[in-house]
């Protein structure tokens, strides 16, 4: 047993150096960091690249949720020019892995014992046959709803736990005449509010639905009850939110325009480059009903498949510098998100990535942690895409109701499968 360990390590120690003794070319990433708060975040990165002397050749395609850019990626792959570096999500990663485009960086991810800090649910879009193929840099959550203190504090200072109290609040908002919901009509955007909304009607609804596909509930009443929901949101938003970047909503938050916004904890990055502060300018809750549970995605890197030994070196040292707990630690302060290793400290992390960190112990260790429909780590492209359709459609008022909505779903997600 020993032996065999030992043997492993001498020839991953091996490959390590014959791999690091080239020198690293420049890394081209491609990305959709481009609001500012990701731009800053982003920075943390190239700064940290710089200091290992890897140069950085930036390729951002801007579009949130990063349809764009996969589009974007799958154009150079067809030219047969893959960029080194790219930002992926979820089931994205194992597409490409799947079509054998991927590089392997099991040697480093040995070297350096990934497998032992990295979440189990994580790993899952890391490694593809056993083989480490991507880096995961963060863990963001959609179930989230972002308020302007004051606004709140006009609508009874309360933030709400439930449904009705959420209705509430909104309604409140409206009186006191400003927009009470932040929103930008993107499909993306339509589909991180309805991830919150969809767990906010149970756990088991949530899995039912968008991680095990089942028929049944999709078109059935608690989908429709969703749907009926989220028509219900749709009222809040101002006349312009069609098309609006979801970084433009949340200045809407900021500056006080808006009451709230339901997105991800990237909105985060908004308010902290902003230089808002938790607790006293905003307040960040789960979105009302989730409390304890977390629909999560995580950005990753994964390396494309690459012939010179510099290219590969860059590769190998770009993924050792995301998986550092230090840099892990500076970035996702910026980012909004909670590191992508469990042996981070959260000193450093302000009140709401605290909890972020915190909520997202208790939803992994309570069986609550489901990957994010919206962002890819609840069913592959093709699903996610028609959910995209419905769901915006509902949004937009194309359907009578939720029970219309809900059967156009089961049809939609059927026909993608
Ligand atoms: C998500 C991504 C986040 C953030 C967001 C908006 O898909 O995971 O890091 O960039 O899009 O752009």
């Amino acid at each position: 047993m020993r032996g065999f360990f030992g043997l492993k390590l001498t020839v991953a120690a091996a490959l390590l150096a014959s791999t690091t003794m080239a020198v690293a070319e420049d890394v081209e990433v491609l990305h959709w960091w481009t609001s500012g708060g990701e731009a800053a975040a982003l920075n943390v990165l190239k700064e940290d690249l710089a200091t290992k002397s890897i140069g950085w050749v930036d390729m951002p395609v801007a579009g949130g949720g990063g349809e764009a850019a996969m589009t974007a990626l799958r154009a150079r792959v067809t030219a047969g020019n893959p960029p080194t570096a790219v930002q992926m999500l979820g089931f994205d990663i194992l597409d490409w892995a799947a079509e054998d485009a991927l590089g392997d960086l099991t040697t480093v991810a040995a070297a350096e014992g990934w497998d032992a800090v990295v979440p189990a649910a994580l790993q899952g879009f890391s490694k593809h046959d056993g083989k480490w193929i991507a880096a995961p840099v963060n863990v963001h959550s959609t179930n989230w709803v972002w308020m302007n203190k004051a606004a709140l504090d006009a609508a009874g200072g309360k933030a709400p736990e439930t449904w009705e109290e959420l209705v509430a609040v909104l309604d409140a908002m409206k009186a006191n005449g400003i927009t009470p919901l932040a929103h930008g009509g993107q499909a993306w955007q339509d589909a991180t509010v309805f991830d919150g909304v969809v767990l906010g009607l149970g756990n088991d609804f949530y899995k039912a639905a968008f991680i095990d596909l089942d028929p049944a509930v999709l078109g059935g009443d608690q989908m429709a009850e969703a749907f009926n929901r989220l028509i219900k949101l749709s009222t809040y938003v101002d006349a312009n939110f069609s098309g609006r970047d979801w970084n433009l909503a949340s200045a809407m938050v900021i500056n006080g325009e808006a009451g709230m916004q339901m997105m991800g904890d990237w909105a985060k990055g908004e308010f902290v480059k902003a230089g808002k502060v938790p607790g006293t300018d905003f307040v960040c809750i789960r979105f009302p009903g989730t409390q304890g549970s977390v629909t999560f995605n995580s950005d990753q890197f994964a390396m494309f498949g690459v012939e010179s030994d510099g290219a590969k070196a860059a590769q190998g040292a770009m993924a050792s510098a995301i998986m550092n707990p230090t840099f892990q630690s500076a970035f996702n302060v910026v980012k909004g998100s909670a590191p992508a290793r469990t042996d981070v400290p959260n000193d450093a992390f302000d009140d709401c990535g605290k909890k972020a960190m915190a909520d997202l112990a208790t939803a992994n260790d309570s069986n609550s942690l489901f990957g994010s429909m919206a962002h890819g780590h609840a069913a592959p492209a093709s699903v996610k895409n028609a959910v995209y359709d419905v769901v915006t459609a509902a949004f937009n008022g194309s359907y009578v109701d939720g029970a219309a909505a809900a059967a156009a779903l089961a049809t939609a997600v059927a026909a993608a499968q």
